[in-house]
């Protein structure tokens, strides 16, 4: 058997960090704390209740998501348990919340049930920009409810969350693509434009005629372009249900002052959708390429788990390309007490007065022995307000030096009298 413990990395080449995942380093975390905290709000101003769900779940479960999605045929990271049942880390964060739903009980009390999560995903892309192996979603469900006010209610709070990100100039892309009782009929049309052209489209193309023809109106591939213009759209193929949902979500829409494209070849990288599809862009950093979040309707992925058909809508956004686009203000503010020792042997003296700044503001105690200046460059780093400096003649007075980094003022105060001061 091999010794895992057998690395292939040569003892002298440091460690890095995985492809595709990244560390969130602590000057980025405020802004991270800001995309999380807006979304716990508006979450909860909507009536959401928060939930965490594994990130381990069963493989079926992502498998009943659609066989020939690009995530589930490729960028699963799947691994076997000891009793050889094979889990998945979660792509993504829908079908593990309807798991949670009837697993949990949630069917059974009042509908629909409104639920949101923030937590990790993880997907086997090729990492590049915006895309990455490990990744944090907002993910928002509604659980339970067939009327197109959920579809239009959900879109808003998505757009609410982004404004309040700070993020502007989004465009909001709508499409509806159908359901069980018309999609059939589109695809036989889509499939009967495209197979006379079959050897004009890109490899991933001809695999999709066969395998998943609405996925081709996905397609990136510049060859595929020209094709894809001629293609019928589905919203003309609605059947009437389908398309009085679609067109009340509009209205809908339309009272609450959202802006919208309406974009026929939307059809989304996952196989659950029924009906409603959308998805949030920014024209200003790569659009449709790297999509700020999207969702829609899915009103067959319960059965499709096992589960008593159960309508339902969400939409889910990536913190990573979010907190990218959002605006730095606020972490620059200094804050918080740096307290340093100018002299040798004040640790001890150090410890007391920390303690006791620290019930007034947040303080960090340098027990270094490097030069005084070089103490004062790493408060100003750190963006201090305050730096206290502490004597050896200061122990003996039980005073200390505060001095504020915004305003350059300098005094000496008792060390009693420096929570009052700070606080
Ligand atoms: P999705 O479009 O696959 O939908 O992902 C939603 C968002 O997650 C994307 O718009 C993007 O911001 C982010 N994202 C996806 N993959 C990556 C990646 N590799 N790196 C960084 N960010 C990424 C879903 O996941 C559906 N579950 C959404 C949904 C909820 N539909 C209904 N309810």
């Amino acid at each position: 058997m091999s010794d895992p413990t057998q690395g292939r990395v040569t003892p002298s080449a440091p460690i890095q960090a995985a492809p595709g995942v990244r560390d969130i380093l602590p000057d980025e975390r405020g802004r991270w704390r800001r995309a999380e905290g807006a979304a716990h709000r508006l979450s909860r101003a909507y009536g959401y209740r928060e939930i965490v769900t594994p990130v381990i779940e069963y493989l079926d479960l992502v498998v009943r998501v659609g066989e020939s999605t690009d995530i589930v045929q490729k960028e699963l990271f799947v691994f076997e348990d000891r009793g050889g049942r094979r889990l998945v880390l979660r792509p993504e964060g829908t079908a593990g919340m309807v798991r949670a739903y009837f697993q949990g009980g949630l069917n059974q009390g009042p509908q629909p049930v409104r639920l949101y999560l923030l937590g990790p995903m993880f997907r086997g892309e090729r990492p590049q920009a915006g895309r990455y192996r490990q990744f944090n979603q907002f993910d928002v469900e509604v659980i339970g409810d067939a009327s197109a006010a959920i579809d239009a209610e959900t879109i808003e709070l998505s757009l609410r969350w982004l404004e309040a990100c700070g993020l502007r100039g989004l465009t909001l892309q709508l499409n509806s693509i159908g359901d069980q009782s018309c999609r059939p009929a589109y695809l036989e049309r889509l499939v009967e434009y495209y197979a006379p052209l079959a050897e004009r489209l890109c490899p991933a193309c001809q695999r999709r005629l066969h395998q998943n023809p609405l996925r081709l109106l996905d397609c990136k591939e510049r060859q595929c372009q020209p094709l894809k213009a001629g293609a019928p759209d589905i919203v003309d193929h609605l059947c009437d249900e389908c398309a009085d949902h679609f067109d009340a979500v509009r209205r809908l829409l339309a009272e609450a002052g959202i802006d919208y494209q309406l974009n026929p070849q939307l059809v989304r990288g996952l196989d659950y959708y029924t009906r409603t599809v959308f998805e949030l862009q920014d024209p200003a950093h790569g659009g449709a390429q790297n999509a700020l979040g999207g969702g829609g309707r899915y009103d067959g992925l319960a059965a499709a788990l096992g589960y008593t058909p159960t309508p339902a809508v969400g939409f889910a956004c990536g913190l990573e390309r979010v907190v990218a686009l959002m605006p730095a203000d606020g972490e620059e503010r200094a804050s918080g007490l740096f307290l340093v020792g100018d002299g040798p042997g004040l640790e001890p003296a150090l410890a007391q007065l920390g303690r006791l700044a620290r019930t007034a503001i947040d303080t960090t105690v340098d027990y270094t022995s490097r030069s005084l200046r070089a103490k004062m460059r790493a408060a100003d780093r750190l963006r201090a307000r305050y730096v206290a400096i502490l004597s050896p003649a200061g122990v003996t007075a039980r005073t200390v030096t505060l001095r504020d980094m915004v305003t350059g003022d300098q005094e000496e105060v008792a060390w009693d009298q420096v929570p009052e001061k700070l606080g």
